[in-house]
């Protein structure tokens, strides 16, 4: 078996106290906003994972001198609005969709061409949603098919106002940062609400933002003050070891120091739903984000469906999901429906998923935008995670409910968000028979 092959054994009791790392979506934001400050911020905790690496390596390239004093502290010199410099070569997003579509945003603003090219996964990623945006802005993009590499004429940009027809935070966080450096008034128009941690730390770094509803605005030409910041830990991480103690018999889990935005706390509310306890409970607020803690017990475990509507504000935690989902008692339901963004994140989740748990025992019916599983008896089976993250977590929490051992194939990408992943696993889930 290859080095990117994990090998999970059934848990036979699950127990204890995680700290998740950095959350990957606030930790872009505040490197990308340290960059376009007046002077040098500091970042701790910031993710240990190869996105957040990409975010760091692309801002370099950018002419930003970064340090890091200790392994999760780094320090980010500004180069103030507009004052980055021409990139020697194309910068590398790697695996990374935020990468590539925040700074987009951020490198519009800018009077150079800039190249944004990635990994295969990414060359399949549909960017016409920040291209259209930003070309109504002022800048020239060219792309193929609409999709990377990327090649950014930057320019001086003007305020639009933009209603997105996809809710992404990515998009309207690339028209945000765009604005930022924008001459007049920028205005975004969510469909649904999304993630809001571009808002807050655009706050946290002394920008005003104007917001009503789903409506944001943002005056162009705001100097940033440069900040010390600490990352809290991301929810996203957390879903696994949530449906991992939920959908674990006698099972409790305690998360702290964890992000509990309103906007990211969708995942708690549908865990309930499938019959598990959780008391999630905010400690303060820290650089304009919520932290806290989230202890999780296991209780009823009952089917469960996501909607339509909840998409947008879980739409990371799905293939954590899923996997409660595939370790419910046998014949009990999970489904999502109107999640056809799933199709075209690190992989096409819907069908890897589907696949993934039809291989372990499951029993799958993909949709075009979801699924709906029932759940079966699981038997150790080789799941390939198809170099995507989220999947091979997914993977590898229900194979702790599986009767056998199973192999994960593509499991490496856990570095992407989680590098430390399957070393927490084997720390709070210990082997036994099985369930
Ligand atoms: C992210 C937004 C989401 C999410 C991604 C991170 C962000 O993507 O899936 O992992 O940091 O803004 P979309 O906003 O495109 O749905």
């Amino acid at each position: 078996m290859s080095a990117d092959a994990v090998t999970v054994r059934p848990a036979s009791a699950v127990a204890g106290t995680v700290a998740v790392p950095g959350d990957k979506s606030i930790s872009h934001r505040y490197a990308m906003l340290a960059a376009l400050a007046d002077g040098i911020s500091t970042i701790e905790h910031y993710s240990p994972g190869a996105d957040c690496a990409a975010t760091l390596a692309c801002l370099q390239a950018l002419g930003v001198r970064i340090r890091r004093p200790a392994p999760a502290v780094l320090e980010i010199e500004g180069r103030g609005l507009r004052g980055l410099q021409p990139p020697p070569a194309p910068l590398d997003a790697a695996n990374s969709g935020t990468t590539m579509r925040l700074l987009a945003g951020v490198v519009a603003a800018h009077a150079f061409d800039s190249v944004l090219d990635g990994d295969s996964s990414l060359a399949r990623r549909p960017m016409r949603r920040v291209i259209d945006p930003l070309i109504r802005m002022g800048a020239s993009i060219d792309a193929r098919d609409g999709r990377p590499p990327l090649t950014i004429h930057g320019a001086a940009l003007h305020g639009i106002t933009f209603k997105p027809d996809v809710p992404s935070a990515q998009v309207k966080s690339a028209v945000l940062l765009a604005g930022l450096q924008a001459k007049g008034r920028t205005v975004v128009e969510e469909p649904a609400a999304t993630r809001d941690h571009t808002e807050r730390a655009l706050e946290s770094f002394g920008a005003e933002l104007h917001c009503e509803g789903r409506t944001i605005a943002i005056d162009g030409g705001q100097s940033l003050r440069p900040r010390t910041l600490v990352v809290p830990g991301d929810i996203s991480s957390a879903a696994f070891w949530i449906a991992l103690a939920a959908a674990t018999p006698g099972a409790r889990l305690e998360i702290v120091d964890v992000g509990l935005s309103a906007s990211r706390t969708a995942v708690l509310d549908v865990v309930r739903r499938a019959g598990a306890r959780i008391d999630a409970r905010i400690d303060g607020v820290r650089d304009g984000e919520p932290v806290g803690r989230i202890h999780v017990t296991s209780a009823e475990r009952r089917g469960f469906a996501i909607t339509a509507d909840e998409v947008p504000a879980l739409i990371d935690e799905i293939p954590a999901l899923t996997a409660l989902g595939a370790l419910l008692p046998e014949g009990e339901h999970m489904e999502v429906a109107g999640a056809g963004e799933l199709r075209v994140k690190e992989s096409d989740r819907i069908a890897g998923l589907a696949r993934g748990f039809r291989a372990m025992g499951a029993s799958v019916e993909e949709f075009p935008e979801g699924l709906r599983l029932t759940a079966r008896p699981l038997t150790g089976a080789v799941v390939d995670a198809l170099g995507d993250h989220r999947l091979a977590m997914a993977f590898a929490i229900a194979a702790t409910g599986a009767r056998g051992p199973s192999t994960i194939t593509g499991a490496s990408s856990v570095s992407v968000s989680y590098p430390g992943f399957f070393e927490e696993l084997n720390r709070l889930a210990v082997s036994g028979d099985g369930r």
